[in-house]
């Protein structure tokens, strides 16, 4: 069996470890690397992040990730930066470090690496942030102490300082095999194939064994209901599924593809959907999470489907029998069920680019505006010629068992004019059309109102109305 070898802090490391061992855990066994802390344990508040780079070509980029919902299997061949690595063992303090601390922004600190971690993920991106990029950066991190603005306060003082210490490290990657191999120990062994038709090969032979991208639904089950896992193929380093390839009329997202890389595109063919994705988890979610992850795992409330669904996405879903193209609105049959074959994997997410004329808005109605899971998601795609209406899809996300389109809404959009009578009759169709549950994020019927208020609100947001409040 092979040790999981990855770099820490410029220091490679060959692991002899269960695969499903998260990296948190073996962050806390190690105490050089206790400075990383564990709060909830899944995924939200920000408290074990570290800066990971995934192998790959080139220079690495260093992105905040939770490492309590990361295991150890998943980083193979990547580097990772953890609060202690920030220093150079010098004992001074990154500039980063040093101005939260003059600036009063930590209290009882144990929120306190977690931030810093994302600030220095910011920075070593993007030198000059503005406030907006800066509120993203620490979205995922939550402080019950300080107060956020004394941390928003040195945030903004260390904006142009502190990035050079992290590109010491970012020049030490290690060398990365790009074939299969399997990491782990006799308890717990990942596959990592290198190639979409060894992924497939693997697939095949072993149907029952989970896929794991990003892990950031499926590794929950670890952090807290303790799974434990003989096995998992990972996706992460299949390099045709690593790909975002443009073509004339769509965008081909491979399928391991994080949310964090698909954002520069989705901002420049959809800004709406970027606006989206930006509150989708934070980016400590988005830079670990991939869009077929949130595709495969067929949630209702998922925030990909029904934006992905109103543009006319489709999957490629691959197998040693070869490829097969599936439209992502017929791909969800039911609660957590799709068309897809135990021995298939979604390889590409097909998207088109933008027609003439088209207009897009997706809108996420949930409890809070960053770190959310949606109660409710409403996509509108129209072609607007001359001020009639032609073309429209309707998707929503959260009404219904799967995310879906509503064909009611669709015939209320197409031939008319932008008018609040208009948007009436649309909502209607939607009140017509879905009965959605009653749950902890929301009751029936507010989801129906919510649903049909969207419409409107579609309407008075191509209208030119200023709808751009805070949950949008
Ligand atoms: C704190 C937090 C916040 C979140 N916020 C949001 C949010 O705002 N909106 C939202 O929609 N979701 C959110 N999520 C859920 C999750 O982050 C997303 O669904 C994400 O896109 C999952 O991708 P992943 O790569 O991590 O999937 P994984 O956890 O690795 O896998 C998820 C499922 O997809 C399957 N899968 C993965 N890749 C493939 C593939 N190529 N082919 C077929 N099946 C595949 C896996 O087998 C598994 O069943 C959040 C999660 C956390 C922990
Ligand atoms: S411990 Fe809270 S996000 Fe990891
Ligand atoms: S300083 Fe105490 S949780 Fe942030």
């Amino acid at each position: 069996m092979n040790p999981v070898k990855f770099q820490i802090n410029g220091t490679v490391i060959e692991a002899n470890v269960r695969a499903d061992m998260t990296v948190l855990e073996w962050l806390r066994e190690n105490p050089q690397t206790r400075g990383t802390k564990e709060g909830c344990a899944e995924g939200d508040c920000g408290a074990c992040s570290i800066l990971v780079a995934r192998p790959g070509d080139g220079d690495p980029e260093f992105l905040a990730a939770n490492s309590c919902i990361m295991l150890m299997g998943q980083i193979e061949g990547a580097s990772l930066i953890t609060v202690e690595g920030l220093t150079d063992n010098d004992r001074e303090p990154h500039p980063v470090q040093a101005i939260m601390a003059e600036n009063g922004s930590s209290q009882c600190g144990f929120c306190t690496p977690g931030i810093v971690m994302s600030l220095c993920g910011l920075l070593n991106r993007n030198g000059d942030p503005n406030e907006e990029e800066i509120h993203d950066a620490l979205a995922g991190n939550l402080c019950r102490c300080t107060g956020y603005r004394p941390i928003f306060e040195a945030a903004t003082k260390a904006a142009s300082n502190g990035v050079d210490r992290l590109q010491v490290l970012a020049s030490n990657s290690i060398d990365a095999k790009d074939t299969a191999i399997a990491v782990g120990n006799e308890g717990s062994i990942f596959f990592r194939p290198g190639s979409i038709a060894e992924l497939c090969e693997l697939k095949s032979e072993n149907q029952a064994v989970p896929l794991l991208a990003g892990g950031t639904d499926l590794c929950l089950d670890v952090a807290q209901a303790k799974s434990r896992w003989p096995m998992a193929i990972l996706t992460g380093s299949v390099k045709e599924m690593l790909a975002i390839e443009e073509h004339d009329n769509h965008v081909n997202f491979g399928g391991a593809v994080t949310w964090e890389q698909a954002l520069p595109w989705l901002r420049a063919l959809y800004p709406s959907f970027a606006t989206l994705v930006r509150r989708f988890g934070s980016t400590q979610v988005r830079s670990m999470g991939t869009i077929a992850g949130n595709i495969g795992n067929a949630s209702p409330i998922g925030d990909g489907p029904p934006a992905l669904i109103a543009l006319g996405a489709s999957l490629v879903l691959s197998s040693i029998e070869g490829e097969r193209e599936v439209l992502l609105e017929e791909f969800f049959t039911g609660y957590r069920a799709t068309v897809m074959r135990p021995d298939e994997v979604i390889s590409k997410i097909k998207l088109p680019k933008p027609q003439k004329n088209q207009q897009f808005r997706v809108y996420k109605i949930s409890k809070r505006y960053d770190q959310d899971i949606s109660t409710v998601c409403g996509a509108f795609s129209v072609v607007v010629e001359d001020g009639i209406i032609k073309d429209a899809i309707v998707a929503f996300g959260g009404m219904a068992a799967t995310s879906q389109r509503c064909p009611g809404a669709e015939n209320a959009l197409n031939g008319e004019q932008l008018t609040i009578e208009m948007a009436a009759k649309t909502a209607l169709a939607v009140d017509a059309h879905f009965s959605p549950l009653d749950d902890w994020r929301g009751t029936a019927k507010y989801r129906s109102k919510v649903a049909a208020n969207l419409c409107e609100r579609f309407v008075r947001d191509l209208g030119g109305e200023t709808v751009e409040v805070m949950d949008l």
